[in-house]
């Protein structure tokens, strides 16, 4: 079904059809009738076998969506019908914010990719916080992830502020937090991947991560674009910061080997899907050898298939994430990999 509506969303701007698609899903899922039940019985996976418990959190299944796809948590069941074990909100910033002019989001087809610029456009945590309090109030049960970043207009040596700021915000509302350092689309924000500021602002939060007896689990997300040596940091500051684990990895400013033609590939902005699964799983298998398998990690980049699924995942991963197979494979990938994974 997915092969033949896709030829025609392919045909108009990506952000455009983002909109028009998880709105009308949206729809379907709250107003048509039986449009829930439609969506659980044609995607929803309840396969014995995939439950797994990662830094104390019970998963239904291994395979979450990525952040990015739904900022402002405004389509978590709809999405969570489709699927998911986990559903990650955000990038979401203290202040709301535009993000950066249109069109900022562009189709790679010849590479199975996409190029975006996005800049954190977000309502605000505010507006987040409110609408998974109303999640919250109907006994949900979907495992929620809260990613969280600065505003652009906060200079980096303040970012630690917008970071508290949204984490004392969600810390009610989400059941593991993610520290974003790893956009390449917000100014200077991969700076913060540098050992200093990221252990000030990693130390910050765990001082703060105590809440009536509850602690909630940090992950910290990194970009692909790290050196070994940077890698090597990266795994002293988890385990000097005691936070939970890594995603791995963010999109990728490398424009190697593509076959898109230049004036689309030379667009600014993080590249992801295919040409980055390679380099992802390599992230993934590093750090965990590296840490010995210290710490969980949740592998995401350039997920199209079952096997790219099980390649991350005996690389180390835990987890694994999708955002981009997801719009090139349609919906029904997540259950494909459930299955591959029994
Ligand atoms: C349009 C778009 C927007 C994204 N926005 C965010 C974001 O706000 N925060 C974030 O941590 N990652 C964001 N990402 C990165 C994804 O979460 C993921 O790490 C990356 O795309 C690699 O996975 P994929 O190849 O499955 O897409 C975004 C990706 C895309 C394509």
């Amino acid at each position: 079904m997915y092969r033949l509506i896709k030829p025609l969303f392919f045909q108009f701007d990506p952000e455009k059809v983002h909109h028009f698609v998880v709105t009308q899903l949206n729809w379907f899922h709250d107003h048509f009738p039986l449009g829930k039940t439609m969506l659980r019985s044609s995607f929803d996976v309840n396969i014995k076998g995939l439950e797994r418990e990662v830094f104390g959190i019970k998963f239904k299944n291994p395979v979450g969506l990525a952040a990015g796809f739904d900022k402002n948590g405004e389509y978590i069941e709809a999405l969570s019908d489709l699927g998911f074990g986990f559903i990650e909100v955000g990038t979401v910033t203290p202040l709301p914010q535009p993000g950066n002019d249109q069109p900022r989001m562009f189709r790679l087809q010849e590479d199975s990719a996409i190029i975006n610029r996005m800049g954190f456009n977000n309502k605000g945590v505010d507006t987040l916080a409110e609408r998974l309090r109303l999640l919250k109030s109907k006994d949900s049960d979907i495992v929620i992830g809260g990613n969280i970043g600065k505003n652009k207009n906060t200079p980096n040596e303040e970012a630690v502020n917008d970071y508290i700021k949204c984490f004392d915000r969600l810390f009610d509302v989400v059941d593991y937090f993610v520290v974003n350092v790893s956009s390449p689309n917000t100014p200077g924000l991969r700076a913060l991947q540098e050992k200093e500021p990221l252990m000030h602002i990693l130390n910050t939060l765990q001082q703060r991560n105590q809440k009536d007896g509850i602690s909630r689990p940090i992950l910290l997300k990194i970009a692909p674009d790290l050196t070994n040596e940077q890698l090597d940091d990266i795994v002293e500051i988890v385990m000097e910061t005691g936070i939970a684990g890594v995603i791995a990895t963010n999109t990728t400013i490398d424009r190697t080997g593509l076959h898109t033609k230049e004036s689309v590939l030379n667009e600014a902005g993080g590249l992801s899907g295919k040409p980055l699964t390679k380099r992802s799983t390599e992230v993934v298998r590093y750090l965990s050898e590296k840490s010995n398998k210290a710490f969980p990690i949740i592998g995401v980049g350039g997920i199209h298939s079952p096997e790219d699924a099980k390649e991350k995942l005996d690389a180390g991963a835990s987890l694994v994430q999708l955002y981009t197979g997801f719009i090139y494979e349609g919906p029904g990938i997540v259950k494909r990999i459930c299955k591959a994974l029994v």
